[in-house]
């Protein structure tokens, strides 16, 4: 059995916890989980860094993102810097980054942990859902273009999922609402997002790329 370096980023947020708890037990992996101390992922630079240490990971998943939901007037050119440099350069700049080793190996996977709003959209997610759409065109770039090395990209597109970020950018009352408009009636557990994560990543997914995974508990049906 070789055993597949993994990278994780956002391995401190909500749905980073579940992938880590999700993998950690599993031999054939061994786990990245770079703070944003190791690896900030709103500076290029520290990108740079990270890599130039050591790039020889199998398996990315680019879970790290921000949601600073803003009405149009509201955004300011440091906003947009930030969303766009955390949730869509950054990942661009880890596959770039990865995909040499991967190519050497003809083996990898690629998670962009994308959201319904890289699909759909609402009100004050303009720049969300700008990176969401955004990232979600990488994957299908780069599925194309990796495919012939057996490098594997796909999206994953949670709806409502139950972290600190959905209570910080949703109402107590919203959530409510959007509740009665979800087929199973719930928000997802982190877990529930890791489990189809863990699939993509896995060696029995080999034939699934270029995809974007909704996993919203069916709300966009
Ligand atoms: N929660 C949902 O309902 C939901 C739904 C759809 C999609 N998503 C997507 O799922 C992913 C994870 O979301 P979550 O709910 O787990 O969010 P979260 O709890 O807010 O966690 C965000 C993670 O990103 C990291 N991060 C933010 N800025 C960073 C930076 N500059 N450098 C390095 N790391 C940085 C945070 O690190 P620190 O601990 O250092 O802040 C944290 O680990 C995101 O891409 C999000 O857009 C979430």
């Amino acid at each position: 059995m070789s055993i597949k370096n993994v990278l994780i980023t956002g391995a401190s947020g909500g749905i980073g916890i579940a992938i880590v708890s999700c993998l950690l037990l599993d031999p054939r992996y061994k786990l990245y989980t770079p703070s944003r101390k190791e690896l900030d992922l709103a500076s290029e630079k520290s990108i740079d860094d990270y890599f130039k240490c050591f790039s020889e990971y199998d398996i990315v998943i680019n879970n790290a993102g921000v949601n600073v939901p803003e009405c149009i007037e509201d955004i300011v050119s440091d906003h947009i810097k930030n969303s766009l440099t955390i949730n869509l350069v950054a990942p661009l700049l880890i596959i770039k980054n990865c995909v040499p080793y991967m190519k050497r190996n003809g083996f990898g996977r690629i998670v962009n942990v994308s959201s319904i709003w890289g699909v759909r959209s609402k009100e004050k997610r303009t720049l969300y859902s700008a990176t969401k759409f955004g990232l979600n065109g990488i994957t299908k770039s780069l599925s194309r273009e990796l495919g012939q090395y057996n490098i594997l990209v796909n999206s994953i597109c949670p709806g409502y999922v139950r972290t600190n970020l959905t209570e910080q950018n949703v109402s107590r009352e919203e959530q409510e609402i959007i509740k009665k408009e979800i087929p199973l009636r719930r928000f997802a557990e982190p877990s529930e997002i890791a489990e189809s994560i863990a699939f993509m990543i896995d060696e029995k997914n080999s034939y699934m790329t270029g995809q974007t995974l909704i996993v919203d508990g069916g709300f966009l049906a």
